[in-house]
C-alpha cells in the first residue's frame, strides 16, 4: 500500500520523506490555505522535493474552465496530478485529461456509484473520504470495501486512494480491505510506529543493558 502525505506543509513532507514514507502528496485548497503559501509556488516546491505524484486541485466548477486550470497545473511539473471534484463537470474534465494522458485524482467521493463513474471516466485515482463519512455516522471503511469490490469486479485500473484519514485505525482498516493508497496527515502516519509495549520493552532492555554494563 502506498502512503501519500495529505498536506501542503513542505517541512512535514521532507521529514516523512527522510523516513521513506512518502510515495506521493495530496493537497486541497484548505491545506494550501493552512500552509499560508502561494498555490503555484508551494506545488512547484513539493514537486521538486519528491519523485511521486502530487495532487493539485482545480478551483473551477465548469468543465471547460477546469480543463484550462488543469492544463496550467499539469504544466508545473511532470508529477502533478490534476485533482477534480466528483461532479458531472469534473468527470467530463477527467475524461479529457485521461484521453490526453494527464493523471487525475477525482476527489470528494462519497459513494460506490460515484467511484464507478470516476473509473469509467478514466480517473488515475479515486479519493473516497472516510473521515467525513464517519463524522456523519456513516461507515467510511465500508465504502472503501465497496469500491474495492466494484473495481475488482470489472478490473478497473483506477487506484483506490483512501482520503480523509483521521487516525491510525483508519490506515490499518484501509490496508486490510485493500486500498491501493492512503493519504493521511503526516502526524497520523508517524503515529503508526507507536506502541506502548514497544516503549515499555525498550525501556526494560536499556535498563538491563545499563545495570549489566553491556555495550556495543
Ligand atoms: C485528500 O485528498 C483530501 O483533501 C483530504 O484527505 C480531506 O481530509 P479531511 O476530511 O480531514 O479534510
Amino acid at each position: 500500500m502506498k502512503f501519500f502525505a495529505d498536506t501542503a506543509d513542505v517541512a512535514a513532507i521532507g521529514e516523512l520523506d527522510a523516513l521513506g514514507l512518502v510515495d506521493g502528496v495530496t493537497t486541497n485548497p484548505s491545506l494550501v490555505k493552512k500552509s499560508g503559501r502561494d498555490f503555484r509556488e508551494v506545488i512547484t516546491e513539493i514537486c521538486g522535493l519528491i519523485d511521486g505524484p502530487v495532487s493539485a486541485e482545480v478551483l473551477a466548477v465548469e468543465a471547460e474552465t477546469m480543463i484550462s486550470e488543469g492544463r496550467k497545473l499539469a504544466a508545473i511539473a511532470d508529477n502533478v496530478v490534476v485533482k477534480l471534484p466528483l461532479t458531472l463537470d469534473g468527470l467530463k474534465a477527467c475524461r479529457t485529461f485521461s484521453n490526453e494522458g494527464i493523471a487525475t485524482n477525482v476527489t470528494l467521493c462519497f459513494s460506490a456509484n460515484q467511484a464507478l463513474l470516476a473509473a469509467k471516466a478514466g480517473a488515475t485515482y479515486i479519493s473516497p473520504f472516510i473521515g467525513r463519512l464517519d463524522d456523519i455516522n456513516v461507515d467510511g471503511i465500508q465504502l472503501i470495501e465497496q469500491i474495492r469490490t466494484v473495481y475488482d469486479n470489472y478490473a478497473f485500473k483506477t487506484e483506490l486512494l483512501a482520503a480523509s484519514i483521521r487516525n491510525p485505525l483508519h490506515v490499518q482498516s484501509c490496508a486490510l480491505v485493500g486500498a491501493d493508497v492512503v493519504t493521511a496527515p503526516p502526524s497520523v502516519i508517524k503515529t503508526l510506529a507507536n506502541h506502548v509495549l514497544t516503549d515499555k520493552g525498550l525501556a526494560t532492555f536499556l535498563a538491563d543493558a545499563k545495570s549489566a554494563k553491556i555495550s556495543v
